[in-house]
Protein backbone atom coordinates (compact mmCIF):
# COMPACT_ATOMS: atom_id res chain seq x y z
CA UNK A 1 0.00 0.00 0.00
CA UNK A 2 1.17 3.63 -0.72
CA UNK A 3 2.03 5.88 2.10
CA UNK A 4 -0.14 8.47 2.39
CA UNK A 5 0.99 11.78 0.25
CA UNK A 6 3.53 9.56 -1.68
CA UNK A 7 2.25 10.92 -5.24
CA UNK A 8 2.55 14.43 -4.89
CA UNK A 9 5.81 13.91 -3.04
CA UNK A 10 6.98 12.10 -5.79
CA UNK A 11 6.13 14.51 -8.48
CA UNK A 12 7.72 17.55 -6.31
CA UNK A 13 10.75 15.65 -5.87
CA UNK A 14 10.90 14.52 -9.88
CA UNK A 15 9.81 18.14 -10.83
CA UNK A 16 12.81 19.55 -8.48
CA UNK A 17 15.39 16.99 -10.33
CA UNK A 18 14.51 18.26 -13.72
CA UNK A 19 15.57 21.64 -12.48
CA UNK A 20 19.01 20.37 -11.38
CA UNK A 21 21.22 18.88 -13.75
CA UNK A 22 23.48 17.33 -10.67
CA UNK A 23 23.09 13.29 -10.59
CA UNK A 24 20.88 12.78 -7.75
CA UNK A 25 19.05 10.45 -5.94
CA UNK A 26 16.13 9.04 -7.59
CA UNK A 27 13.27 8.07 -5.41
CA UNK A 28 11.46 5.77 -7.99
CA UNK A 29 14.11 4.59 -9.04
CA UNK A 30 15.65 3.71 -5.56
CA UNK A 31 12.40 3.02 -3.24
CA UNK A 32 12.49 0.55 -1.19
CA UNK A 33 10.40 -2.40 -2.43
CA UNK A 34 6.98 -3.17 -0.41
CA UNK A 35 7.89 -5.31 2.24
CA UNK A 36 11.64 -4.73 2.55
CA UNK A 37 11.42 -3.04 6.13
CA UNK A 38 9.30 -6.33 7.29
CA UNK A 39 12.05 -8.43 5.75
CA UNK A 40 15.19 -6.89 7.57
CA UNK A 41 16.54 -9.19 10.50
CA UNK A 42 17.04 -6.70 13.59
CA UNK A 43 17.58 -7.40 16.98
CA UNK A 44 14.51 -6.37 18.87
CA UNK A 45 15.20 -2.98 19.53
CA UNK A 46 13.32 -0.26 21.48
CA UNK A 47 13.29 3.00 19.70
CA UNK A 48 13.93 0.95 16.20
CA UNK A 49 13.10 2.82 13.03
CA UNK A 50 12.76 -0.30 11.09
CA UNK A 51 9.08 0.08 10.53
CA UNK A 52 9.56 3.89 9.71
CA UNK A 53 11.93 3.74 6.84
CA UNK A 54 9.35 4.65 3.76
CA UNK A 55 8.78 7.75 5.81
CA UNK A 56 12.22 8.87 6.55
CA UNK A 57 13.35 8.15 2.95
CA UNK A 58 10.40 10.31 1.41
CA UNK A 59 11.05 12.99 3.70
CA UNK A 60 14.54 12.92 4.17
CA UNK A 61 15.21 13.07 0.23
CA UNK A 62 12.37 15.18 -0.48
CA UNK A 63 14.11 17.97 2.16
CA UNK A 64 17.61 17.75 1.07
CA UNK A 65 17.68 16.31 -2.90
CA UNK A 66 20.78 14.80 -2.35
CA UNK A 67 23.22 13.87 -4.99
CA UNK A 68 24.43 9.93 -5.24
CA UNK A 69 28.24 11.34 -3.71
CA UNK A 70 26.90 12.41 -0.74
CA UNK A 71 27.65 10.83 2.68
CA UNK A 72 24.83 9.92 5.88
CA UNK A 73 25.98 10.12 9.41
CA UNK A 74 23.74 8.03 11.06
CA UNK A 75 24.90 9.07 15.10
CA UNK A 76 22.62 6.93 17.09
CA UNK A 77 22.86 3.76 15.07
CA UNK A 78 21.04 1.34 17.31
CA UNK A 79 20.45 -1.60 14.92
CA UNK A 80 21.84 -0.14 12.12
CA UNK A 81 18.26 -0.01 10.18
CA UNK A 82 18.31 3.54 8.88
CA UNK A 83 21.93 3.19 8.15
CA UNK A 84 20.93 -0.32 6.30
CA UNK A 85 18.41 1.59 4.49
CA UNK A 86 20.44 4.80 3.62
CA UNK A 87 23.84 2.42 2.33
CA UNK A 88 21.01 0.30 0.04
CA UNK A 89 19.76 3.61 -0.99
CA UNK A 90 23.43 4.40 -2.38
CA UNK A 91 24.79 6.64 0.34
CA UNK A 92 28.41 6.74 1.59
CA UNK A 93 27.33 5.58 5.33
CA UNK A 94 29.18 6.46 8.44
CA UNK A 95 27.72 5.28 11.34
CA UNK A 96 27.66 5.19 15.29
CA UNK A 97 26.66 4.20 18.61
CA UNK A 98 27.78 3.98 22.08
CA UNK A 99 26.96 0.79 22.77
CA UNK A 100 29.52 -2.25 21.83
CA UNK A 101 26.93 -4.61 20.73
CA UNK A 102 25.40 -2.25 18.44
CA UNK A 103 28.93 -1.33 17.36
CA UNK A 104 29.79 -5.28 16.20
CA UNK A 105 26.33 -4.97 14.46
CA UNK A 106 26.86 -2.08 12.52
CA UNK A 107 30.60 -2.99 11.97
CA UNK A 108 29.03 -5.82 10.03
CA UNK A 109 26.45 -4.28 8.12
CA UNK A 110 28.04 -0.82 7.51
CA UNK A 111 31.29 -1.86 7.56
CA UNK A 112 31.25 -5.29 5.21
CA UNK A 113 30.03 -5.08 1.65
CA UNK A 114 30.98 -8.38 0.22
CA UNK A 115 30.71 -11.47 1.98
CA UNK A 116 33.53 -12.55 3.85
CA UNK A 117 35.56 -15.58 2.17
CA UNK A 118 36.56 -17.04 5.59
CA UNK A 119 39.50 -18.31 3.48
CA UNK A 120 41.94 -19.75 6.44
CA UNK A 121 38.91 -20.69 8.56
CA UNK A 122 36.98 -22.50 5.40
CA UNK A 123 39.80 -24.53 4.59
CA UNK A 124 40.80 -25.50 8.43
CA UNK A 125 37.47 -26.56 9.01
CA UNK A 126 36.23 -28.19 5.75
CA UNK A 127 39.40 -30.91 4.61
CA UNK A 128 37.57 -31.98 1.50
CA UNK A 129 36.17 -28.42 0.50
CA UNK A 130 37.61 -25.23 -0.95
CA UNK A 131 33.68 -23.39 -0.23
CA UNK A 132 33.29 -20.76 -2.66
CA UNK A 133 33.18 -17.11 -1.01
CA UNK A 134 29.06 -17.35 -0.79
CA UNK A 135 29.26 -20.64 0.75
CA UNK A 136 32.10 -20.32 3.41
CA UNK A 137 29.55 -18.50 5.91
CA UNK A 138 27.21 -21.55 6.04
CA UNK A 139 30.57 -23.48 6.53
CA UNK A 140 31.82 -21.59 9.54
CA UNK A 141 28.25 -20.89 10.78
CA UNK A 142 27.60 -24.59 10.71
CA UNK A 143 30.69 -25.51 12.22
CA UNK A 144 29.91 -23.02 14.99
CA UNK A 145 26.38 -24.47 15.85
CA UNK A 146 27.35 -27.43 16.53
CA UNK A 147 30.54 -26.84 19.02
CA UNK A 148 29.49 -28.38 22.20
CA UNK A 149 29.02 -26.29 25.35
CA UNK A 150 30.74 -24.59 27.47
CA UNK A 151 30.07 -23.83 31.05
CA UNK A 152 31.78 -19.76 30.40
CA UNK A 153 30.57 -16.45 31.61
CA UNK A 154 27.09 -16.12 30.12
CA UNK A 155 25.81 -19.75 32.01
CA UNK A 156 27.71 -19.21 34.97
CA UNK A 157 25.85 -15.74 35.29
CA UNK A 158 23.04 -15.68 33.47
CA UNK A 159 21.42 -19.06 33.50
CA UNK A 160 19.61 -20.95 36.26
CA UNK A 161 22.07 -23.83 36.05
CA UNK A 162 25.35 -21.47 36.37
CA UNK A 163 23.24 -18.81 39.25
CA UNK A 164 20.84 -21.11 41.51
CA UNK A 165 21.53 -21.08 44.95
CA UNK A 166 23.44 -18.55 44.70
CA UNK A 167 22.05 -14.92 45.64
CA UNK A 168 20.33 -13.93 42.43
CA UNK A 169 19.47 -16.87 40.26
CA UNK A 170 18.59 -15.74 36.87
CA UNK A 171 17.30 -17.03 33.52
CA UNK A 172 18.18 -14.99 30.60
CA UNK A 173 18.75 -17.73 28.42
CA UNK A 174 18.20 -22.05 28.98
CA UNK A 175 21.19 -23.51 30.15
CA UNK A 176 21.98 -25.30 26.91
CA UNK A 177 22.04 -22.30 24.65
CA UNK A 178 23.62 -20.21 27.52
CA UNK A 179 26.66 -22.65 27.53
CA UNK A 180 26.70 -23.19 23.32
CA UNK A 181 26.54 -19.12 23.31
CA UNK A 182 29.68 -19.22 25.55
CA UNK A 183 31.50 -21.88 23.17
CA UNK A 184 30.66 -19.85 20.00
CA UNK A 185 32.05 -16.90 21.92
CA UNK A 186 35.51 -18.38 22.85
CA UNK A 187 35.58 -19.65 19.44
CA UNK A 188 35.22 -16.91 17.92
CA UNK A 189 38.21 -15.00 20.11
CA UNK A 190 40.52 -17.87 20.02
CA UNK A 191 40.32 -17.73 15.75
CA UNK A 192 41.13 -13.72 16.17
CA UNK A 193 43.58 -14.42 18.39
CA UNK A 194 45.25 -17.10 16.38
CA UNK A 195 44.77 -14.72 12.96
CA UNK A 196 42.53 -17.04 11.56
CA UNK A 197 39.87 -14.77 10.75
CA UNK A 198 39.78 -10.68 9.79
CA UNK A 199 38.38 -8.10 11.24
CA UNK A 200 35.56 -8.10 8.79
CA UNK A 201 34.79 -11.67 9.23
CA UNK A 202 34.96 -11.24 13.31
CA UNK A 203 32.37 -9.34 13.22
CA UNK A 204 30.35 -10.82 11.26
CA UNK A 205 30.44 -13.45 13.35
CA UNK A 206 29.79 -11.52 16.60
CA UNK A 207 27.08 -9.54 15.16
CA UNK A 208 26.08 -13.21 14.04
CA UNK A 209 25.77 -14.37 17.90
CA UNK A 210 24.11 -11.02 18.85
CA UNK A 211 21.04 -11.69 16.84
CA UNK A 212 21.04 -15.26 17.64
CA UNK A 213 20.99 -14.72 21.08
CA UNK A 214 18.54 -11.83 20.54
CA UNK A 215 16.02 -14.48 19.28
CA UNK A 216 16.45 -16.71 22.28
CA UNK A 217 16.66 -14.42 25.22
CA UNK A 218 13.88 -15.20 27.88
CA UNK A 219 12.44 -12.21 28.16
CA UNK A 220 9.66 -9.88 27.54
CA UNK A 221 11.43 -7.89 25.27
CA UNK A 222 14.53 -5.76 26.69
CA UNK A 223 16.87 -6.92 29.36
CA UNK A 224 15.84 -5.18 32.21
CA UNK A 225 14.34 -8.39 33.56
CA UNK A 226 14.03 -11.90 32.97
CA UNK A 227 11.06 -14.39 33.23
CA UNK A 228 10.39 -16.68 35.54
CA UNK A 229 8.98 -19.06 33.45
CA UNK A 230 11.36 -20.03 30.17
CA UNK A 231 9.04 -18.83 27.33
CA UNK A 232 8.50 -20.87 23.97
CA UNK A 233 10.65 -19.42 21.52
CA UNK A 234 13.53 -19.29 24.57
CA UNK A 235 13.22 -23.06 24.27
CA UNK A 236 14.26 -23.34 20.97
CA UNK A 237 17.86 -23.97 20.20
CA UNK A 238 20.79 -20.87 19.93
CA UNK A 239 21.34 -20.73 15.86
CA UNK A 240 23.88 -18.60 14.08
CA UNK A 241 22.51 -17.72 10.56
CA UNK A 242 24.54 -15.87 7.68
CA UNK A 243 23.90 -11.97 7.60
CA UNK A 244 22.28 -10.00 4.65
CA UNK A 245 24.75 -7.99 3.54
CA UNK A 246 24.43 -5.10 1.58
CA UNK A 247 26.82 -5.00 -1.94
CA UNK A 248 28.44 -1.56 -1.84
CA UNK A 249 31.16 0.35 -3.81
CA UNK A 250 31.90 3.00 -1.15
CA UNK A 251 33.76 3.35 1.46
CA UNK A 252 31.78 3.24 4.70
CA UNK A 253 33.29 3.81 8.50
CA UNK A 254 31.65 2.49 11.62
CA UNK A 255 33.04 4.05 15.40
CA UNK A 256 32.14 3.43 18.71
CA UNK A 257 32.24 6.68 20.31
CA UNK A 258 29.83 9.89 22.24
CA UNK A 259 28.25 10.83 19.20
CA UNK A 260 28.16 14.54 20.35
CA UNK A 261 32.02 15.21 20.00
CA UNK A 262 32.41 12.70 17.41
CA UNK A 263 30.01 14.73 15.26
CA UNK A 264 32.17 17.29 15.86
CA UNK A 265 34.80 16.64 13.83
CA UNK A 266 33.30 13.80 10.78
CA UNK A 267 32.30 16.14 7.84
CA UNK A 268 28.83 14.84 6.45
CA UNK A 269 26.46 15.91 3.89
CA UNK A 270 23.41 14.63 6.08
CA UNK A 271 23.33 14.02 9.81
CA UNK A 272 20.64 12.04 10.80
CA UNK A 273 19.89 11.67 14.51
CA UNK A 274 17.55 9.33 16.71
CA UNK A 275 18.87 9.90 20.07
CA UNK A 276 16.90 8.17 23.04
CA UNK A 277 14.09 10.12 23.75
CA UNK A 278 12.77 8.80 26.86
CA UNK A 279 14.43 7.98 30.51
CA UNK A 280 15.14 4.62 29.41
CA UNK A 281 19.00 4.02 29.21
CA UNK A 282 20.34 1.69 26.25
CA UNK A 283 23.14 0.39 28.65
CA UNK A 284 20.84 -0.82 31.25
CA UNK A 285 18.25 -2.56 28.95
CA UNK A 286 20.82 -4.45 26.56
CA UNK A 287 23.59 -5.09 29.10
CA UNK A 288 23.32 -8.89 28.17
CA UNK A 289 23.93 -8.37 24.73
CA UNK A 290 26.64 -5.97 25.73
CA UNK A 291 28.16 -8.13 27.82
CA UNK A 292 28.17 -11.04 25.47
CA UNK A 293 30.04 -8.53 22.53
CA UNK A 294 32.89 -7.57 24.73
CA UNK A 295 32.78 -11.01 26.86
CA UNK A 296 35.34 -9.20 29.21
CA UNK A 297 33.43 -10.64 32.77
CA UNK A 298 32.13 -7.91 34.42
CA UNK A 299 31.52 -7.28 38.12
CA UNK A 300 27.60 -8.17 37.88
CA UNK A 301 25.05 -6.38 40.19
CA UNK A 302 21.35 -7.28 41.82
CA UNK A 303 18.91 -9.62 40.53
CA UNK A 304 19.52 -8.26 36.68
CA UNK A 305 23.27 -8.70 36.56
CA UNK A 306 23.94 -5.39 35.55
CA UNK A 307 27.41 -4.15 34.59
CA UNK A 308 28.69 -0.78 35.13
CA UNK A 309 27.27 1.58 32.24
CA UNK A 310 28.92 5.08 33.74
CA UNK A 311 30.39 5.85 30.96
CA UNK A 312 27.48 4.78 28.71
CA UNK A 313 24.73 7.46 30.34
CA UNK A 314 23.31 9.35 27.69
CA UNK A 315 22.54 13.10 27.99
CA UNK A 316 19.36 12.66 26.09
CA UNK A 317 17.90 10.33 28.87
CA UNK A 318 17.84 13.42 31.35
CA UNK A 319 15.03 16.56 31.05
CA UNK A 320 17.31 18.94 31.70
CA UNK A 321 19.95 17.83 29.48
CA UNK A 322 18.58 16.70 26.46
CA UNK A 323 17.88 19.99 24.39
CA UNK A 324 21.30 21.08 25.44
CA UNK A 325 22.73 18.11 23.60
CA UNK A 326 21.09 18.32 20.77
CA UNK A 327 21.78 22.38 20.29
CA UNK A 328 25.83 21.12 20.68
CA UNK A 329 25.22 18.48 18.10
CA UNK A 330 23.58 21.29 15.46
CA UNK A 331 25.52 23.85 16.02
CA UNK A 332 28.78 22.00 15.63
CA UNK A 333 27.94 19.56 13.18
CA UNK A 334 29.62 19.98 10.19
CA UNK A 335 26.66 19.10 7.89
CA UNK A 336 24.70 20.79 5.44
CA UNK A 337 21.39 19.03 6.45
CA UNK A 338 20.10 17.68 10.17
CA UNK A 339 17.50 15.54 10.50
CA UNK A 340 16.08 14.60 13.89
CA UNK A 341 13.96 11.67 14.43
CA UNK A 342 11.55 12.10 17.56
CA UNK A 343 7.95 11.16 18.88
CA UNK A 344 5.18 13.00 20.84
CA UNK A 345 6.26 11.20 24.09
CA UNK A 346 9.70 12.32 24.10
CA UNK A 347 11.51 14.39 26.51
CA UNK A 348 11.84 17.11 24.50
CA UNK A 349 8.98 19.36 23.55
CA UNK A 350 8.07 19.63 19.77
CA UNK A 351 8.13 23.72 20.05
CA UNK A 352 11.33 23.83 22.00
CA UNK A 353 13.11 21.57 19.02
CA UNK A 354 11.84 23.50 16.37
CA UNK A 355 12.40 26.74 17.52
CA UNK A 356 16.39 25.73 18.31
CA UNK A 357 16.26 24.68 14.91
CA UNK A 358 15.23 27.46 13.94
CA UNK A 359 18.12 29.54 14.78
CA UNK A 360 20.59 27.47 12.61
CA UNK A 361 18.88 27.37 9.09
CA UNK A 362 15.32 26.56 7.46
CA UNK A 363 13.92 24.13 9.63
CA UNK A 364 10.73 22.11 9.29
CA UNK A 365 8.48 19.20 10.94
CA UNK A 366 7.38 16.31 9.20
CA UNK A 367 5.09 13.75 11.07
CA UNK A 368 2.99 10.51 10.75
CA UNK A 369 0.54 9.10 13.79
CA UNK A 370 1.16 5.84 14.06
CA UNK A 371 -1.21 3.45 16.38
CA UNK A 372 0.16 1.34 19.26
CA UNK A 373 1.25 -1.91 19.23
CA UNK A 374 -0.36 -4.27 21.84
CA UNK A 375 3.21 -5.03 22.62
CA UNK A 376 4.17 -1.58 23.55
CA UNK A 377 0.76 -1.93 26.41
CA UNK A 378 3.07 -4.53 28.00
CA UNK A 379 6.47 -3.68 27.87
CA UNK A 380 7.71 -2.92 30.93
CA UNK A 381 4.36 -2.89 32.60
CA UNK A 382 4.39 0.37 31.06
CA UNK A 383 1.34 2.22 30.48
CA UNK A 384 1.12 4.57 27.38
CA UNK A 385 -1.26 8.20 27.78
CA UNK A 386 -2.37 7.81 24.32
CA UNK A 387 -3.06 4.93 21.77
CA UNK A 388 -1.63 6.60 18.96
CA UNK A 389 1.86 8.25 18.89
CA UNK A 390 3.19 10.97 16.53
CA UNK A 391 6.70 10.63 14.95
CA UNK A 392 8.22 13.49 14.34
CA UNK A 393 11.22 14.18 11.98
CA UNK A 394 12.24 17.46 12.00
CA UNK A 395 14.22 18.96 9.09
CA UNK A 396 16.58 21.57 9.13
CA UNK A 397 19.33 22.93 6.50
CA UNK A 398 22.24 24.50 7.97
CA UNK A 399 22.71 28.40 7.15
CA UNK A 400 26.34 27.97 5.83
C1 LIG B 1 16.48 5.38 19.48
S1 LIG B 1 17.91 4.37 19.51
C2 LIG B 1 18.40 4.34 17.82
C3 LIG B 1 17.60 3.34 17.04
C4 LIG B 1 18.11 3.14 15.63
N1 LIG B 1 17.82 4.25 14.78
C5 LIG B 1 17.50 1.87 15.06
O1 LIG B 1 16.65 1.96 14.15
O2 LIG B 1 17.85 0.79 15.54
C6 LIG B 1 19.11 5.42 20.26
C7 LIG B 1 20.54 4.90 20.25
O3 LIG B 1 21.39 5.93 20.73
C8 LIG B 1 22.48 5.34 21.39
N2 LIG B 1 23.11 6.39 22.21
C9 LIG B 1 22.63 6.95 23.35
N3 LIG B 1 23.44 7.96 23.75
C10 LIG B 1 24.45 8.03 22.85
C11 LIG B 1 25.57 8.86 22.72
N4 LIG B 1 25.84 9.83 23.60
N5 LIG B 1 26.39 8.68 21.66
C12 LIG B 1 26.14 7.70 20.75
N6 LIG B 1 25.09 6.87 20.84
C13 LIG B 1 24.24 7.03 21.87
C14 LIG B 1 21.86 4.18 22.16
O4 LIG B 1 22.83 3.22 22.48
C15 LIG B 1 20.81 3.70 21.15
O5 LIG B 1 21.31 2.64 20.37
Amino acid sequence: MKPPGTTSLTRRYSARQGLDQRPRFSRRRRLAKPGRERRLRIVNYIGSKRSRLSFLERHILEFSSPETSWSFFDVFAGTGAVGRHFKRLGFRVISNDIQRYSYCLNRAYIGISQAPAFGNLARTLSTSLDPAPDEAADVVLGYLNQLSGVGGFVYRHYCLGGTLGGPFPRQYFTDENGKLCDAIRLQIEQWRQDDLISDDEYFYLLASLIEAVDKVANTASVYGAFLKRVKPSARKSLKLEKLEIIPSQKTHQVYQQDGNPLARSVACDILYLDPPYNQRQYATNYHVLETIARYDSPALRGVTGLRDYAHQKSDFCYKSKALKSLEDLIQNAKARYVFLSYNSEGLMSEQDVISLMKRYGKAELRQEAHRRFRADLNRENRRYRADQVIEYLFCLEKLA
